[in-house]
């Protein structure tokens, strides 16, 4: 029943043109589908022909415009086949009949709200049309989408719009829509409903006009400018980057409001979910700003990676997703602060991909088996793909790197492609031999990376001892050494850089700043120093590892004061955090006080005092690693009531001990200016609030009465909503009347009511259980619509793990049961939020039997869908 990468077989049919007629109508849409077809020249001839379908009600079908004898084909919700087909070029026509407004899986044609919308990714066009739904069959599309001109003035498709008028003596019209470009049928898509939208020029590298749109619920036209802006700037971004240039007449996007993922870069027809469209300063916080920019991007970029070169399968997923999220981290680095962007996504990498990676659904970047492809769209393709990314382009240096860009798009344009073509680009850009490093893309697991330093005073030289391991991850007990590139520097007694003289190197390495590990040990020396010299190794997160040092808490202070590699400065600070949690923690388990973070609050306040630094990296020295966090580290046996009280016992003491630091930053930030989303003023919203967050905690420089003021008079959501956050967590006597005022200034906006939820689950409380049980009920709530869900649930099992892991395995249960209602209607969904399950064995014996039991229940249901059932087997090993 698993998919194998080792059984791909080219397909036996290709298909060169799709004419689509889609009569929209709410529960009864027609699919009129015409197929040119010819035999494959790389199939097996005489092969029977196999169309997926999923749920499909079959109408008719003829074949060269007769109908077929019935027993010349079989066909049933999942498939049609002919068999006995003339090995010659043929046309299908096929009719199936759809119910819109009955489809909760969100997979396919649906409704969202009134407008009718599609996703195909992965295996969602099956549910519209049989149809080969495979990524290496690439068509011409053609389609024609007819509906109610009331129900659904606007009528989108992928391409360029060729006709489009009323349909005479009905209420009915119509329009056509034709792509040029041959494509899979996951990148199909149309959109039918009532919808406003803005539209602007934009005039490309080559001087080609293009008209952007962006689609909207009506009245809600004035919140999607910021997107407008974000897609204008990543396509000028791409053309200078990367040379790409947008290739339709048209572009357009469409926000809607029940969406299973971020969202999707269907050809000249993006569909995201409306939380990374919609944004104006008294709905959206800076955070959404940043994701919406990034998103814009990471779609759009999908135009040339993915949807120009596609993948050959699903297993090569990697390859359109890790390029196109490197190339959207890229875009935000560019625009907005580079060192604080790296540290953003080093934080989502260690907190997502580490911790899948470290668990039961631990996968290889390029998995060579799957059940349900819908699980796999996770942080370690998307997230740990960047990251080989990333590693490639500072192995090969940025001309490397982008004269093997510029060979994959010149010499894989309009193909399927696999992994080894795109590597195969740079070995024969660069000549650089690539063998070694493609093992990044089969080997599952975190390396442990472990470092010790050698002085030698008499010689002046310095040692660095590096190994590697990779622990076994399921179905890979034994594991290869990987090619690990290490940039990096060292500092002198007094903060400077020195020069780095190699004296184990060949000549052209020998000043070198990258060390590349390959086998399983190495010995690097550094020659001609004036004085031991302090280590900064693994610079920007150069390669995603668990990096071990003999760094002391001297050295790591030190490196949080002076480093110059920002990232690094940052990491010194966290690691010193890191090592005090967990030894905290463990104190607190048993009984014991904890010790003095006197290092820590010393890196903290020589961050807090240097003026100099960007106030969006200031701010991310003061927030501490996440529950989440702590707990990997710790590894095993954790209990997250410790981990919470240790963590909230550091941030009492560093908004106590640096409360004049703290004060002063709040009120040098807190002067009033009409609201900016750039990433300068975002910046110093970030540390302003992160400073009073600290004071509120500490109940330190009136730091509950500086929240409940900023609550008050907050003219955006960013300051707004971080106060009414202080406020939840640290003063719970201000918290309901709070809430209670927020929820009535904002019932109206969905996605503000989200951050509403999302706040009540994560209040680190044994009385969360039952308020989530109580919102569950609440109007604002609804089980139909995913992001509500992810909001309230979804955060919950994800994100408070003191209170999911109760030890009574009441939340585990609550957490169940909901996942089992849910997949009846929307399986991905479910499956997403059971993920939150994947850390399970590293707890503490009592709540871990509650979460197996949990699993074991959810894996005995009946009737589950293949997404939820794939997660809980593997979850249970
Ligand atoms: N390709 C989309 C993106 O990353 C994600 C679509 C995921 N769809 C799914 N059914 N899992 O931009
Ligand atoms: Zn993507």
């Amino acid at each position: 029943q698993p998919v194998r990468l080792a059984d791909y077989r080219p397909p036996e049919w290709l298909v060169d043109t799709v004419e689509l007629d889609v009569c929209l109508h709410p529960t009864a849409t027609s699919v009129r589908s015409k197929l040119t077809l010819r035999p494959n020249p790389e199939g097996q001839a005489g092969a029977p022909l196999v169309l997926d379908g999923d749920e499909l009600a079959f109408v008719s079908f003829t074949l060269d415009g007769a109908p077929l004898d019935p027993s010349g084909y079989a066909v049933s919700p999942t498939a049609l086949t002919i068999k006995n087909l003339p090995a010659r070029p043929l046309v299908l026509e096929i009719e199936t009949l759809l119910n819109p407004s009955a489809n909760t899986k969100l997979m396919g044609l649906y409704r969202s709200g009134k407008s009718y919308c599609t996703q195909c990714e992965a295996e969602g066009f099956r549910r519209i049309t049989y149809f080969p739904d495979r990524p290496d069959v690439l068509s011409i599309y053609t389609t024609r989408i007819e509906a109610d001109v009331m129900e659904a003035p606007v009528l989108l498709g992928n391409g360029n719009p060729v006709e489009s008028g009323p349909v005479a003596g009905t209420s009915r019209h119509y329009a056509v829509w034709h792509d040029p470009w041959p494509k899979p049928c996951y990148l199909f898509a149309l959109v039918g409903g009532a919808l406003d939208r803005i539209v602007e020029p934009f005039t490309t590298a080559s001087g080609r006009t293009v008209e952007l749109g962006i689609y909207v619920e009506p009245g809600k036209t004035d919140r999607a400018s910021y997107a407008m802006d974000a897609l204008k700037r990543s396509m000028r971004w791409d053309e200078e980057t990367f040379g790409c240039e947008y290739d339709l007449d048209v572009f357009n996007i469409v926000a809607v409001a029940d969406f299973n993922m971020g969202a999707m870069e269907n050809k000249g027809l993006n569909i995201f979910n409306d939380k990374y469209i919609l944004a104006t300063p008294e709905t959206a916080t800076d955070v959404d700003y940043a994701r919406i920019e990034g998103i814009i991007a990471h779609e759009y970029f999908h135009n040339w990676t993915g949807n120009r070169i596609t993948c050959r399968d699903w297993f090569q997923l990697c390859l359109k997703e890790g390029l196109t999220v490197f190339r959207d981290q890229e875009f935000s680095s560019d625009e907005r602060s580079r060192p604080v962007k790296r540290i953003d996504d080093v934080r989502v990498l260690k907190s997502h991909q580490f911790a899948e990676d470290s668990g039961p659904l631990a996968h290889s970047v390029r998995p060579d088996t799957y059940r349900e492809i819908n699980n796999f769209y996770t942080a370690t393709v998307y997230e740990k793909g960047a990251e080989i990314i990333r590693m490639l382009k500072t192995l090969l240096g940025s001309q490397g790197f982008r004269a093997g860009m510029d060979l994959y798009f010149e010499r894989h344009d309009g193909d399927a492609a696999t992994v080894e073509d795109f590597l195969t680009c740079f070995s024969d850009a660069t000549g650089a031999d690539l063998r070694h490093f493609t093992r990044w893309y089969s080997q599952a697991g975190t390396p442990r990376v472990n470092v010790e330093t050698r002085w030698d005073k008499t010689a002046r030289t310095f040692a660095l001892d590096i190994s590697q391991q990779t622990l076994p991850t399921p179905g890979q007990p034994v594991k290869q050494t990987l090619t690990i590139p290490l940039v990096v520097g060292l500092l002198g007694p007094d903060g400077s850089e020195l020069p780095l003289i190699r004296s184990d190197a060949t000549s052209n390495e020998r000043s070198s700043g990258i060390l590349v590990l390959e086998g399983e040990r190495a010995c690097f020396t550094f020659a001609d120093l004036p004085a031991r010299p302090i280590l900064s190794i693994n610079r920007g997160f150069s390669a995603p590892i668990e990096l071990r040092t003999d760094l002391s808490t001297e050295d790591l202070l030190f490196l949080a004061r002076h480093d110059s590699d920002a990232f690094n400065r940052f990491d010194a600070a966290q690691t010193l955090a890191m090592g005090y949690l967990v030894a905290t923690a463990a104190a607190l388990r048993e009984g014991k006080a904890p010790a003095d973070p006197n290092a820590l609050v010393a890196a903290v306040d020589s961050v807090l005092a240097d003026h100099s630094l960007d106030a969006a990296f200031v701010a991310q020295a003061l927030s501490l690693p996440s529950e989440n966090d702590i707990a990997r580290e710790i590894g095993h046996d954790v209990d997250p009531d410790a981990v919470a009280a240790a963590r909230k016992g550091l941030r009492q003491v560093l908004g106590g001990r640096l409360a004049p630091a703290l004060i002063a930053a709040y009120e040098r930030l807190a002067i009033p200016e009409p609201y900016a989303p750039d990433a300068v003023s975002a910046g110093r919203r970030a540390l302003k609030n992160g400073a009073l967050d600290l004071l509120a905690t500490a109940r330190a420089g009136d730091g509950i009465a500086r929240t409940v003021a900023l609550y008050r008079t907050a003219d955006n959501m960013t300051d707004r909503l971080a106060a009414l956050t202080i406020l939840t967590h640290a003063a719970p006597q201000e918290r309901e009347a709070a809430l209670e005022d927020f929820y009535a200034r904002y019932h109206d906006d969905p996605l503000v009511v989200d951050k509403w939820l999302t706040l009540q689950a994560l209040i680190a409380e044994p009385e969360t259980l039952d308020r989530i049980r109580t919102l569950t009920r609440h109007p604002a709530f609804s089980m139909g619509n995913p992001n509500r869900v992810r909001s309230l649930i979804g955060a919950f099992a994800a994100v408070n793990p003191s209170q999911m892991h109760r030890p009574d395995g009441q939340a585990h249960a609550f957490v169940a049961d909901t996942i089992l209602v849910l997949d009846r209607s929307n399986p991905q969904l479910a499956a997403r939020i059971l993920g939150s399950f994947r850390s399970w064995r590293q707890l503490e014996t009592v709540r871990r039997t509650s979460a197996e039991n949990t699993l074991r229940r959810i894996a005995q249901a009946d009737n589950l869908s293949s997404d939820v059932s794939d997660i809980v087997m593997r979850a249970l090993g």
